[in-house]
């Protein structure tokens, strides 16, 4: 039987598939990054899945409660942006699960000979688990006889392999080398991790348990990026490819996210970016204000609003240029970044996260860089 017989001719276009084979794995971003900074609703959402309990308390099956028994002290090390969640966390921890904490820098702490306390929990936290200095100063604590517990996101890691407990951060494979959706689940994992420390220690009301937890469950919703949003700070980025500097500022969580914000633009854009406490800047570096510094401020509406407006005002004065990011426009801002209405400071945090990552995005595009693979930078840090 001929089966062609009867059929129509069609009339078929052809087209040639991209030759680069990250193309299909970026999923029509144009870069690995920018794919990441679209996933963290997603992988937020997975930290979150059978570990954070709608009404009820922080589960993790992963951990034995007996472990943090008679622990008096928190103490967090890592390196980069995972070092930033750990400043992040140390607000946390003091303020909910009122526990005394220290955050180190892994590759300082190795060789400065530390004084360790037997109550202490010790923590590191880290994307990749082989960063070679956070390695060591896990293995110096162990030797010490620590309690440790790591904060990974790769499974079977050196780290994962060495630490006495683990809690997987579920990001999923982060390819581009500033790292985005690994940090937002580090932060949302120690967040939910202090939650579940202050029910084990009996600090936190049970009102606070519940209102942690359903902003926590609020995020994902945050993390969603909404229509325009990109395309706004796109346009914007077109006035910050020339001047001498970047100041982040903000104060409590919001410092280290202006850390974090800082390191993200410098990878990617090769611009000198500095992270700083909105306070401190009084104490010298507002020695360097002209019109051609770039501040960008977190303003958060639930978090010293008016202390780090009049922090900013003070840098205005001095007619540096500032990008304000706040749900309120102060009047000083040359640019404004609207972010909305929110009740946990967390979720400003997590809104503030996505719109600092695009802004070093969109500058990076802007500047011709390799956004995935900045220069001298590697994924993941083996030697010293
Ligand atoms: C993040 O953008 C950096 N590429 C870098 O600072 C990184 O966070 C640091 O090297 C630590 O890596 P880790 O989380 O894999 O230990």
């Amino acid at each position: 039987i001929d089966i062609f017989k009867n059929s129509k001719p069609h009339n078929c276009a052809f087209s040639e598939l991209p030759k680069d084979k990250g193309y299909a794995q970026k999923e029509g971003f144009r870069f690995f990054m920018e794919k990441e900074i679209y996933e963290q609703a997603q992988v937020v959402t997975e930290a979150m899945m059978g570990r954070v309990i709608k009404g009820g308390k922080i589960k993790f099956d992963e951990l034995d409660a007996a472990m943090f028994e008679g622990i008096d002290e928190v103490v967090l090390c890592a390196c980069g942006t995972s070092y930033h969640a750990a400043l992040v966390s140390s607000y946390l921890f003091e303020r909910i699960a009122k526990i005394r904490t220290k955050v180190e820098v892994a590759s300082e702490f190795r060789y400065k000979e530390p004084f360790l306390n037997k109550n202490s929990l010790f923590i590191v936290i880290s994307q990749s688990g082989e960063t070679a200095d956070t390695l060591e100063a896990l293995h110096i604590a162990k030797k010490a006889g620590l309690r440790t517990l790591a904060i990974c996101n790769v499974d079977n890691s050196s780290i994962v392999r060495m630490a006495g407990s683990v809690i997987l951060t579920r990001a999923g494979i982060e390819k581009g080398v500033a790292s985005t959706k690994a940090f937002a689940t580090q932060v949302m994992v120690l967040w939910m991790f202090v939650v579940y420390l202050a029910n084990l220690r009996e600090v936190i009301s049970a009102r606070m348990n519940s209102a942690e937890i359903s902003a926590m469950l609020h995020i994902p919703q945050i993390l969603k990026i909404k229509d325009g949003l990109q395309d706004k700070i796109y346009r914007m980025s077109k006035h910050y490819l020339h001047g001498h500097g970047f100041f982040f500022i903000g104060r409590d969580i919001f410092y280290p996210l202006a850390l974090e914000g800082a390191l993200k633009l410098k990878e990617i854009s090769y611009l000198h970016a500095e992270g700083y406490p909105s306070g401190e800047m009084k104490h010298g570096p507002i020695a360097l204000a002209d019109s051609n510094l770039f501040t960008v401020a977190l303003m958060p509406k639930h978090l010293l609003y008016e202390k780090t407006k009049s922090n900013v005002e003070e840098l205005a004065a001095r007619d540096a240029y500032i990008l304000a990011i706040s749900p309120e426009e102060p009047e000083i801002a040359d640019d404004f970044i609207k972010t909305s209405e929110q009740s946990h400071a967390m979720s400003e945090f997590f809104e503030m996260m996505i719109i600092l990552q695009i802004l070093a995005l969109e500058i990076s595009v802007r500047l011709g860089n390799d956004v995935d693979m900045p220069r001298n930078l590697a994924k993941s840090v083996t030697v010293e």
